[in-house]
């Protein structure tokens, strides 16, 4: 097929964002443009996000990025092949601003909508980034989010493993606010952690030996509560410690995990030479899980990709790459009615 140029709107969470992306037929890519507001100071207050918060702040910034990825792409909307917008899953009110957004710009240019999967833009921003072959694994790790996936080819993807409680991200964040740390708390406490002794405290590592790969990092957060209890009143370095105890039984539990995901894989496709874990989602950022999964990724004959950071965190290049992989698959897109969808596997 032809050169594709998308445009991609994402939506779902606190990021509202724009952009403009290339596809070649040889399947490389460009990204022409992303614009990304994040709405972190509308929601630090609160220690979260607050949906109707978010919703509206979409609302009031959403076309002038669209405007700004246009003209930052040097592109108008007729230059467009297509427009794409983040369908779920999310919160739902941001995710009705940003389709409705494209479904109004495609009605009006005649272009199709594809209402893409945010999940799936993550997936496939590897390949975007890293020009990569299927199959590969995929590790999802964000605030919303924590999944082993086999991605096998566009639209074809097998969820290995996902958390049982809570996301990843979430357990970093409620962590920090446990421990008087401020908001979002990943990166807090990766901080936090730098200055603490992992080995002073044993905190269990969660789902050890069991067979699938799923994840639970709940009790670990009341480990933590516990401690902090029982420690208390903690001084700094208590704080240093208990943030570094955190994070390596983080990183066991992935390593642990990983394993059976890895062997899983080679089991599967023997042939598969160039075996890659591509890491996604926020929690990417940490360090010190980046080079614990380089080194399980290593003992497994696998290369571990983790795509620049601006596109680990939500952004909407992902969104219009996932459209433009879609239709290069001969998707054409998906009717002006489809609706929004907060859960959406
Ligand atoms: O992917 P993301 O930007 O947004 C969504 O969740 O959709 O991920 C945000 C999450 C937050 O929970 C944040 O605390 C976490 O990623 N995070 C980190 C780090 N930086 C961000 N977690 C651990 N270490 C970090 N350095
Ligand atoms: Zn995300």
């Amino acid at each position: 097929g032809p050169e594709t140029t998308i445009l991609g709107i994402e939506t779902s969470c606190d990021e509202t964002a724009a952009s403009v992306v290339l596809r070649r037929p040889d399947g490389t890519g460009d990204i022409l443009s992303s614009v990304v507001f994040s709405q972190l100071e509308e929601h630090a207050a609160y220690g979260g996000v607050v949906p109707e918060i978010a919703a509206r702040a979409h609302v009031s910034v959403l076309d002038s990025l669209v405007a700004a990825a246009l003209s930052d792409a040097g592109r108008t909307l007729d230059d467009m092949d297509a427009i794409a917008a983040t369908s779920g899953p999310g919160l739902i009110g941001g995710l009705m601003v940003g389709l409705m957004t494209a479904k109004a710009l495609a009605q009006v240019t005649g272009k199709p909508l594809y209402a893409v999967n945010h999940l799936e833009g993550h997936a496939l921003t590897a390949r975007l980034t890293d020009n990569l072959d299927f199959p590969y694994l995929l590790l999802l790790v964000s605030g919303g989010h924590t999944q082993i996936a086999l991605v096998r080819g566009v639209d074809e993807y097998e969820r290995w493993g996902t958390t049982i409680d809570d996301a990843l991200g979430e357990a970093f964040d409620k962590t920090a606010k446990l421990l008087g740390l401020p908001y979002p708390g990943g990166p807090a406490v990766e901080k936090a952690a730098g200055g603490g002794d992992p080995k002073r405290f044993r905190l269990p590592v969660p789902l050890k030996g069991t067979p699938d790969p799923d994840f639970s990092f709940s009790g670990l957060k009341t480990a933590v509560r516990q401690l902090a209890e029982a420690q208390a009143p903690v001084s700094d370095q208590t704080i240093c410690d208990i943030c570094a105890s955190f994070q390596r039984a983080v990183c066991l539990s992935l390593a642990d995990r990983l394993d059976i995901a890895f062997s899983r894989f080679s089991e599967r496709f023997p042939a598969t030479a160039d075996r890659a874990l591509v890491i996604a989602g926020g929690v990417a950022a940490n360090k010190a899980l980046r080079s614990t999964l380089a080194e399980a990724a290593e003992k497994h004959g696998f290369r571990l990709v983790a795509p620049p950071l601006e596109l680990c965190t939500d952004n909407a290049a992902m969104i219009a790459w996932a459209a433009a992989e879609r239709r290069a698959a001969g998707i054409e897109g998906d009717p002006l009615d489809t609706a929004p969808r907060s859960r959406w596997p």
